[in-house]
């Protein structure tokens, strides 16, 4: 089973509204959405599905630290 990999800063979208599967197992190709990787890797983490309604910037956590999650809450910095 592989280990998360854990980036240092969170990864800013322009987002567009719609369900999304955000990527917490750091093996995506395609960061910070899932692409499968968790389950090639053996990871035994899932992505965190979120519906997205309005446009907008969002920083997805990279750290999976967040007490927010997937949003960056600043806990990659402390
Ligand atoms: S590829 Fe990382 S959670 Fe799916």
């Amino acid at each position: 089973m592989a280990e998360p990999k854990h980036g240092t800063s969170p990864i800013v979208v322009e987002e567009t509204p719609g369900k999304k599967a955000y990527c917490m197992c750091g093996y995506s190709a395609n960061l910070p959405y899932c692409d499968g990787a968790h389950s090639r890797e053996e990871t035994g983490i899932s992505p965190i599905v979120c519906e997205i309604e309005e446009a907008g910037k969002k920083a997805i956590c990279q750290c999976h630290r967040s007490g927010n999650l997937p949003w960056c809450d600043g806990a990659h910095s402390k």
